[in-house]
């Protein structure tokens, strides 16, 4: 291995000083380190050295906003190997040993590389088990975010929680970040006294007087699934086998808002097959999380905007619920294969919803997912993208992020369901069932998906196989032709008052009894993106957007605005642009507003005060939309 090294690093020098008559055909170490690694964006080499087991002993503390502690692996080592290869950014590595802690052992720490980090590479000898590694965080780990109490629900406390998917876990533990990679884990946290600490584990329903906290996640998980939230937290039982954590401000709503909980997960199980993770809680965080949901396992991490006081944006909990099956039980290979998790996902949560709440429902749903993929792939195909709309995708040299569009989502999803009326929805069922439960905690390529695809449901059926085309759909971009269409007699029913309305039916006579948030957003939507201010201010005074509670219909509510340059709705725009952070909802509003002279005007001025509120994730891609410098 280091003789190898040490022979392209001559070779390298060799180049360097231009003497290179014969070109070697020995590929130059970048390229030998690639296929090594597997994983475009991650430096561990699964097949030489891997974690097993992690032990993680930490202190958060919040005055110098950093984590401190040790990260013990057990490792699993091929013969031969004196190296192990882990993942950085952002760490102070203070030093490393092997086993019970008595070996003191040297590592360097590689050049940062753009979206990466730096390489740690750690010299084992071959009777290492256990590696210890004593490291601090920075004050701006992108995955961490501290908030001060005047950021949170109770603005007595402060909070901090994490954001690890795709590749962040690796700024504030020194891991392998690769979701190929899956190891158990336990951890002791030491907070400030008073406040709780959670994490994607077995979790406390206490708080602990002294602030220690102990944690074990006893099945195997990739590392983007590590989580932790500390703060005022409290928790509230929902059924037996779910509950909900979140600021004491904020429980009642949020036990009620959750109320399916239990019966979504009965239902999933029902689907899918047993649910793989004993309890499934969720925590409601403070606005700034920068997404929706997050699945972490045993414990999803959620925004408080989907607490609209009538349940009905819980769709979320379904999606991320879904998640461990699809995703945490069968995890994409590498980000390449991101709608493996996705599409999967956004697929199994619609069962949920059908199953719940009734067809109707479920394809109101279906409906607006398949108006965003149309959206998505106009946009891409705008910006000279169209490779991104295939669902495997080539993200190698760039931020994973880059491929969390609603390709992986909605065309996941709308593959899945092409498959399924293809063959039939028992059968369908029959064979995710077997899926999950045959490759349960373990990664999936997309390539091996579809030979078990075709060795499976579709074997020996070559009119099914052709039917399906499945290389078309995963390597092609764009929709292939006679995709699944859904019609909703709901959204027709909103399509005819939207067709009074513009024949000049006021707005207060339309007849919207019963609608609920998806024919409102469906409605919203499909409203002529060109009124006139008399328009706007009729239809805010008969249905009361601007101040709705309901942060989806606030959302496009406040886009619309912008575009018609609604003044009456601006003081809400700037409350809502401080106080959330979730980047669907601020990204469209941001780029309405980048649109024209005088709305960039108003952003960049919102934007100071806002960015500071906002996680790594929601301000890098807003700093793009705003040619912002920070
Ligand atoms: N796992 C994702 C969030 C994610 C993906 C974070 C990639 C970082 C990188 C989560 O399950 C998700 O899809 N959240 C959506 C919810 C939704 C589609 C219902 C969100 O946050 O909007
Ligand atoms: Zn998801």
């Amino acid at each position: 291995m280091k003789f190898w090294l040490s022979v392209s690093i001559a070779l390298v020098a060799l180049f360097a000083t231009g003497c290179q008559e014969d070109t070697p055909t020995t590929p130059s170490p970048e390229e030998e380190q690639a296929t090594k690694r597997l994983d475009p964006h991650s430096f561990a080499r699964k097949k030489e050295a891997v974690i097993k087991d992690l032990d993680l002993n930490i202190t958060v503390d919040f005055e110098q906003q950093v984590l401190t502690g040790v990260a013990r692996y057990a490792i699993d080592v091929e013969p031969g190997v004196d190296q192990i290869h882990l993942d950085t950014r952002d760490l102070t590595i203070h030093h490393v040993t092997l086993n019970a802690g008595e070996d003191t052992t040297t590592f360097t720490l590689g050049e940062p590389v753009a979206h990466l980090g730096q390489e740690l590479i750690i010299d084992i000898t071959p009777t290492t088990t256990h590696i210890n590694i004593a490291y601090t965080t920075s004050p701006d780990a992108a995955a961490l975010q501290w908030l001060s109490p005047q950021q949170t629900a109770g603005k007595r406390h402060p909070f901090l929680f994490t954001q690890s998917q795709a590749i962040l876990a690796r700024t504030w533990i020194p891991i392998q970040d690769s979701p190929g990679i899956r190891f158990t884990y336990h951890a002791t946290v030491q907070v400030p006294k008073g406040l709780m600490a959670v994490m994607s584990a077995s979790n406390p329903t206490e708080v602990q007087p002294d602030g220690t906290y102990t944690f074990d996640m006893a099945q195997p998980i990739p590392s983007y699934l590590m989580a932790l939230a500390v703060g005022d937290i409290r928790f509230g039982a929902v059924g037996p086998r779910t509950g909900v954590y979140a600021e004491p401000e904020l429980l009642e709503a949020s036990v009620y808002e959750f109320g399916d909980m239990e019966n979504m997960l009965n239902q999933a199980e029902e689907l899918y097959g047993a649910y793989a993770w004993d309890r499934y809680d969720v925590i409601v965080l403070p606005p700034s999380f920068p997404f929706g949901g997050m699945e972490n396992p045993r414990l999803t991490f959620l925004t408080p905007t989907v607490i609209a006081g009538d349940r009905s944006l819980t769709s979320l909990i379904a999606h991320e619920l879904a998640h461990s099956w699809s995703g945490n039980l069968v995890t994409n290979e590498n980000w390449n294969d991101f709608w493996l998790n996705e599409g999967f996902t956004v697929y199994f949560e619609g069962r949920i919803m059908e199953a719940l709440y009734g067809a109707s429902y479920a394809n109101m749903l279906r409906q607006l997912g398949y108006q965003d993929l149309q959206e998505e792939i106009e946009t891409l195909a705008d910006k000279g993208q169209l490779a991104d709309t295939k669902l495997k995708l080539d993200l190698a040299g760039r931020d994973p992020d880059e491929g969390l569009t609603d390709i992986a989502y909605e065309k996941g999803a709308l593959f899945l369901r092409h498959i399924e009326s293809v063959v039939g929805r028992e059968r369908f069922d029959a064979f995710l069932n077997n899926y999950f439960s045959t490759h349960a905690f373990q990664t999936m390529t997309t390539e091996s998906f579809v030979t078990y695809l075709n060795s499976t449901l579709l074997a020996d059926n070559e009119a099914w196989a052709e039917e399906v085309a499945a290389q078309e759909w995963i390597y092609g971009t764009g929709l292939p032709e006679g995709h699944p269409v859904v019609e909703t007699d709901r959204f027709k029913r909103v399509e005819e008052q939207l067709a009074a309305w513009q024949q000049g039916q006021s707005a207060n006579q339309l007849n919207t009894a019963g609608w609920t948030t998806h024919e409102w957003l469906h409605f919203l939507r499909n409203i002529p993106k060109d009124l006139t201010i008399e328009q706007m201010t009729a239809l805010d005074e008969a249905f009361g957007f601007t101040e709705s509670g309901n942060s989806e219909i606030v959302a496009v509510w406040l886009v619309l605005s912008i575009n018609n340059d609604y003044e009456p709705a601006y003081d809400r725009l700037e409350t809502f642009l401080v106080e959330v952070g979730r980047r669907k909802f601020l990204s469209p509003i941001y780029r309405a507003l980048a649109a024209t002279e005088k709305g960039m005007e108003r952003a960049r001025s919102i934007y100071r005060k806002a960015r500071p509120n906002y996680h790594a994730v929601s301000y890098q891609s807003i700093d793009a939309i705003l040619n912002w410098e920070s």
